[in-house]
């Protein structure tokens, strides 16, 4: 059964780069990116890598532990990795998973069958601390994510936990924000003090609240 949002991201054991990880452990207080690449020695996936290592301090200040998986052996991910820096600029920084069986890409549905019989689409979930699933995304194998998007749904995420605000289109960090339609005009007044603007009673505008 898929994955969906709100969902216990799945447990499992495996050997990664930065040894064996027990996924719950691993996430335990933390949020959490896992994703898939198809292959090693590829590419679009040489690229994505690199760039995400490059965000190391961007995720570490939003408290967001890194995981990538694809079906490669471990000695494959250590070759690749050398590729890795001396094309991207920087090394890899985060645990990759060594799925040589599948049983991690299965469960979180990264195969897609009709895209290719083993290898994982671009697949990615971020995972709150409470271990569930918050965003989910899929890409083709030919077309490499957006990091910096990444980043910029995370910071909606923690906003939500946080200050029970949602985001709106094409929102930045550091823009208004929206009350979520749960909280009343009574208990906004305590939740947000300086007031807000109601453009609908179902619209209401705040500055972005911080910390
Ligand atoms: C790539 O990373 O470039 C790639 C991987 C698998 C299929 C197509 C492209």
């Amino acid at each position: 059964m898929a994955i969906l949002i709100g969902d216990t991201a799945p447990d499992f054991t495996l050997e990664s780069t930065e040894g064996t990880i027990h996924f719950h452990d691993f996430i335990e207080g933390s949020w959490a990116v896992l994703f898939s690449h198809p292959k090693n020695y590829t590419p679009v996936c040489t690229t994505e890598l690199g760039y995400t290592a490059k965000l190391k301090d961007e995720f570490a200040k939003r408290g967001v532990k890194v995981l990538g998986l694809s079906v490669d052996k471990i000695e494959d991910h250590a070759g690749w990795a050398k590729d890795i820096e001396e094309t991207q600029g920087s090394a890899l920084n985060f645990p990759l998973l060594a799925d040589t069986q599948g049983e991690v890409a299965r469960k979180y549905d990264m195969i897609h069958p009709n895209a290719d019989n083993t290898l994982t689409v671009r697949s990615l979930f971020v995972i709150g601390p409470d271990k569930k699933v918050k965003l989910k995304i899929e890409y083709p194998a030919s077309t490499g994510r957006n990091f910096d998007e990444i980043l910029r749904v995370i910071d909606s995420l923690q906003l939500t936990a946080k200050h029970q605000v949602a985001t709106p289109v094409n929102w930045m960090n550091g823009e208004d924000v929206i009350i979520v339609p749960a909280v009343s005009n009574e208990v906004a007044k305590d939740k947000f003090p300086g007031g807000w603007k109601e453009v609908k009673p179902y619209l209401r505008i705040v500055p972005q609240p911080q910390g």
